[in-house]
């Protein structure tokens, strides 16, 4: 069972092409005391990818896979971060989504395109230099999640590092406040049913897949909760001034904050900003 298939997972695919990289909305927070995006500056990318695989010896042609890529813009990113400082990598995006390989082929064309699912990739053992996850574990449910680091441990050569960025921080330090208010809001926006919603999307949290990736085989380098770092912006006001939403979903939406706002459990600055719950981990594959 993969990520899409059920009607769900399609309406989710759907809605990540409308708002996803190229919208300058979704994905807008502070970091650093600049206003940015967390899909697309440059960077950040450095920061969260960039920067770990940089005291790696160069070598020309070391593999870099960005597992569950989308249209290739992280991989072309980070292998020119790279470039400029004379690790000379092959960019290889992963995914399963044959629109996303299209939209690669068209924006990022140096990035090789490999259609694949990610519980089952067509690659050697032990081929991938560096590795990229972003945004990808809640497409699969809990129990894939230790499926897909193997399979990703699988892929990585011995000593290889891989980073994963995730969302999820909420998770374990307000029980199950973080799933509950986005699937709800998810639910408001998208006339969708709130269980199907929880039960399909999957936040672990920052220690859950440190556990996991150890599991798997990894050694953990780093791991950092970004969560008061970098604040995303999230309200029905923003969403308003920035989405086409009909009455229904603007006032389902409002419901949604009304209600959480007044429990007084919203993970709120204040009126606007929401702490965005992310997580960067920095892993090893283990070299004996
Ligand atoms: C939220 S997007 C993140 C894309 C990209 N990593 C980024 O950060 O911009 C999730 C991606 O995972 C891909 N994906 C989901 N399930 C997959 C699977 N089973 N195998 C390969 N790719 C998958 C989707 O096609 C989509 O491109």
């Amino acid at each position: 069972m993969t990520g899409f298939t059920n009607d769900y997972e399609r309406r989710v695919q759907g809605a990540y092409s409308r708002f996803g990289p190229g919208s300058n909305v979704w994905g807008s927070a502070e970091w650093g005391g600049h206003t940015i995006n967390i899909y697309t500056n440059h960077e950040f990318i450095h920061y969260l990818f960039t920067q770990p695989f940089l005291d790696s010896q160069p070598k020309d042609g070391a593999v870099l896979a960005d597992f569950g890529s989308s249209d290739g813009y992280v991989a072309d990113t980070v292998s020119s971060q790279l470039r400029r400082s004379g690790h000379r990598v092959l960019p290889v995006g992963i995914d399963m989504n044959h629109m996303y390989l299209i939209a690669m082929e068209g924006r990022h064309p140096k990035v090789r395109r490999l259609r694949a699912d990610l519980l089952n990739m067509p690659l050697p053992d032990d081929s991938v230099d560096f590795g990229i996850l972003r945004f990808v574990l809640p497409y699969f449910s809990r129990e894939q999640h230790s499926r897909v680091l193997g399979e990703i441990h699988r892929a990585m050569k011995k000593g290889g590092r891989f980073v994963a960025y995730n969302d999820g921080g909420f998770d374990e330090q307000t029980g199950k406040l973080y799933n509950q208010f986005f699937a709800e809001s998810a639910a408001a926006l998208g006339g969708w049913d709130v269980e199907t919603i929880k039960a399909s999307r999957n936040y672990p949290s920052c220690e859950t897949l440190q556990e996991t990736a150890r599991q798997d085989g990894f050694d953990v380098r780093h791991a950092k909760d970004l969560t008061g770092e970098v604040v995303g912006f999230l309200s029905p006001e923003i969403y308003a001034s920035r989405f086409v939403m009909d009455r229904n979903q603007k006032r389902r939406l409002t419901n949604v904050f009304r209600r959480w706002k007044k429990s007084g459990k919203l993970p709120f600055d204040d009126g606007l900003r929401l702490r965005r719950a992310t997580y960067t981990v920095i892993l090893e594959k283990q070299s004996f």
